[in-house]
This record gives structure tokens, C-alpha cells and sequence, in this order.
């Protein structure tokens, strides 16, 4: 292991991104001492500027205004896996930037994310690369069954996706989808969606959360429950998916890698970010480290946390008008409501979370 340096409380850490995510981390950065430099293209006012020390609002490819942010912080991070590569390509001439451009030019797109679980002998759902209707229509034969279209690039909670059955109108369902490159996946009748989150320091050690399990509403993410209720050598076989995954990517932060598990026991892997991820935010409160200060551990070269849970708990994803009802959960004893300072609570829209014991 190379020696790393450490980037010590009182410097400032570089946001990419001006999400839930980004303002999560920034919270727990200024618990150990750390000032946040947030850059992105929304307002002062979004959810994580409002937390912040310091704010550009820019384009992701405003060279200038990504140079005088590069100069001033210590190091960079991001809460959203679409930043352009060229954008992190750039900032990292001038300032470490983790994680890099090649690990989000994998995650960046479903196709290569697959190609590249597949090259490691991990299993995924049977996928074919689609550019058009003649493709898909051959896709959806050679698949023979249900089926997810799914856009490469940018989807996000279940958007960018079309169900099909064998007798689905292909026609209309590539242009619904709107995307020039897709995926047409395999439907997998899973018993459960489960999700790893490891962090990966600079200096290569690896610390795995314990294996949660996922439910979806919509397409959305609803609850996350820890510990996942999967047998053992399920649990050890995800935890092992997910650790080799960071490696061979050499991540330098977190990875969150979600996965299926089929009636005979197989884990499959579905998707991956490199960043915190919903399917964590449990740790918040439950975990002897929360997946945000261990993103802040591992990109500035501080030792790992602990990352066991305390008990075994449920985080609900508070959407829309769901986050209506926040003096209720004030109210529950044992509950811990988290809002993220989103103004306008529309449908679908994720406002906050709640963690509570299981
Ligand atoms: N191949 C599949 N078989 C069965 N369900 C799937 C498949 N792909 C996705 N899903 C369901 O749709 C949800 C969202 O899909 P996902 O690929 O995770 O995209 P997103 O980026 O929107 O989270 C998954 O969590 C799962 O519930
Ligand atoms: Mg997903």
C-alpha cells in the first residue's frame, strides 16, 4: 500500500452535485471539522447549498468556474454518477477527485456496468444491447419472455424504463422511451432486492455495511430494511460481490451495488453507484458509522469507521406528500425524521426519510 495523504479536519472538501446526498454528506463533514465547496447548476437554495460553506453555481463545463473551485478546495467528491467524465477529467489536473472519471464512465451506463459484473464471473439478468426497434424486437425473441427496456444512461427511480410482455407493442415502446442506446434485460421473478455499500480508501482498505434489503413502490425505493432477511451464504456472497467490485474498479469512496436473489439462492447484480445511496441512509442512525462520514473517512484518507449496525432497523423513504405528516414522526417515540429543505413536495419527489427500529 502506497502511502496516502491525509487531507485533515479544517480543509475543504469539493461537492459535485447539490442533492440529498450532497447535503447529507456535508453535514457529516462539518461534525468532523470539514468546510463543503458545493458546484453545480442549481441555486444556492438547493438542497445541499443550503448547508454549505460555499457555493458555485455553474455548468458542468464552465472551465473557469471549475478551475477557481478546483483551487479552492482540497479534494473532491460527488453525490451524482452522471457529473460529464470530461468535467472530473478536468478537475483532476488540478486536485484529487474522487471517485475518478474511469469509475463513472462505467457507472455512467447500464450496458457497461453489466459487461463489466459479467467479466468479474458475477451474474446479472440476461441482457441484450438494443439501438432501435429491429434490435429489440430481436432482443425481446431471444429473451422469450417478460422483459425491462431500459435507457443506458441517466435513468434514475425506475425512469428512463418500459415493462414489455411477449405481445407488447415494440413500435411504441422504443419511442416512448426516448433514448438513442438501451438495455432490453430479462425479467427476474427475485425473492428479495438486496444492496451493499462498501467504502474503499485512497490507501486501499475496505470496509463492507451489512447486507440491507429493498423494497420499491413505483419504481421508487420505499423501504430499506437492516439486517436483509437472506441466509447466510447470500449475505456472504453479496458482501463479496460488492467488495470486488470497488476493488477491481479501485473506487476511492463509497460503492453501492444492488442486487437481486433468485429462488435458488443466486445474487445477481441489477445496478451500481459510486456515491451514498438511499438504500444506506439507515446507517444515519443505526450504524456505528453513517455512510456519509465514511464517504468523508475514505476520500480524505482518515481510517474507516466501524461498519456494524447497532440493532436492526426500517428506513422509509418520506415521497411527495408523505413528508406532510413530519410532526407524527416527531411525535413516535424512537423514530428519526430526516428532511432534506426540498421546497415544492411534488409526486414522486423524494422530501426526507425515516429511520426506526425493526
Ligand atoms: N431485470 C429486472 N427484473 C425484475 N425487476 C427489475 C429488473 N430491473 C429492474 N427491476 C425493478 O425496477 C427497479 C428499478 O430498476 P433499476 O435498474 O434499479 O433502475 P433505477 O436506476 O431506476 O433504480 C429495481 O429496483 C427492481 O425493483
Ligand atoms: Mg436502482
Amino acid at each position: 500500500m502506497s502511502p496516502v495523504t491525509m487531507i485533515p479536519p479544517g480543509s475543504t472538501i469539493g461537492m459535485l452535485g447539490a442533492g440529498q446526498l450532497g447535503r447529507m454528506t456535508a453535514l457529516a463533514a462539518a461534525r468532523l471539522g470539514y468546510k463543503v465547496h458545493v458546484f453545480a447548476p442549481e441555486s444556492m437554495d438547493s438542497s445541499c447549498g443550503q448547508v454549505v460553506a460555499y457555493h458555485t453555481q455553474a455548468g458542468w463545463h464552465d472551465r473557469l468556474a471549475l478551475a477557481r473551485f478546483a483551487d479552492d478546495v482540497d479534494v473532491i467528491t460527488l453525490e451524482w454518477e452522471n457529473v460529464p467524465t470530461e468535467t472530473v477529467e478536468f478537475l483532476s489536473r488540478h486536485v484529487g477527485v474522487h471517485p475518478g472519471a474511469p469509475v463513472l464512465a462505467v457507472a455512467q451506463d447500464r450496458l457497461a456496468e453489466k459487461r463489466f459484473a459479467n467479466s468479474l464471473g458475477i451474474g446479472t439478468a440476461p441482457f441484450h444491447a438494443v439501438d432501435g426497434v429491429a434490435a429489440l424486437k430481436e432482443a425481446m425473441a431471444a429473451i422469450g419472455g417478460r422483459a425491462i427496456l431500459k435507457s443506458t444512461r441517466m435513468g434514475y427511480d425506475g425512469r428512463g424504463q418500459v415493462r414489455l410482455a411477449p405481445d407488447s407493442d415494440l413500435v411504441a415502446a422504443w419511442e416512448s422511451l426516448g433514448a438513442d442506446m438501451a438495455v432490453l434485460e430479462g425479467f427476474v421473478d427475485f425473492t428479495c432486492e438486496i444492496s451493499v455499500i462498501v467504502a474503499r480508501s485512497a490507501n486501499g482498505a475496505t470496509a463492507a455495511y451489512p447486507v440491507a434489503e429493498n423494497r420499491h413502490r413505483d419504481g421508487i425505493l420505499d423501504t430499506t430494511t437492516v439486517p436483509a432477511r437472506v441466509t447466510a451464504p447470500v449475505a456472504a456472497e453479496a458482501t463479496r460481490i460488492a467488495l470486488l467490485m470497488a476493488e477491481k474498479l479501485e473506487v476511492v469512496g463509497l460503492l453501492a451495488v444492488e442486487m437481486f436473489v433468485t429462488p435458488d439462492g443466486r445474487v445477481l447484480v441489477n445496478e451500481m453507484a459510486p456515491r451514498p445511496h438511499n438504500s444506506g441512509h439507515w446507517t444515519m442512525d443505526f450504524a456505528e458509522t453513517c455512510q456519509f462520514e465514511q464517504l468523508v473517512r475514505a476520500v480524505c484518507g482518515l481510517p474507516l469507521g466501524s461498519t456494524s449496525a447497532r440493532g436492526a432497523c426500517v428506513m422509509t423513504n418520506l415521497i411527495g406528500a408523505d413528508a406532510d405528516h413530519w410532526a407524527d414522526y416527531l411525535a413516535e417515540p424512537g423514530t428519526h425524521l430526516h428532511l432534506y429543505g426540498k421546497g415544492e413536495a411534488r409526486p414522486g419527489r423524494k422530501m426526507g426519510h425515516i429511520n426506526r427500529p425493526a
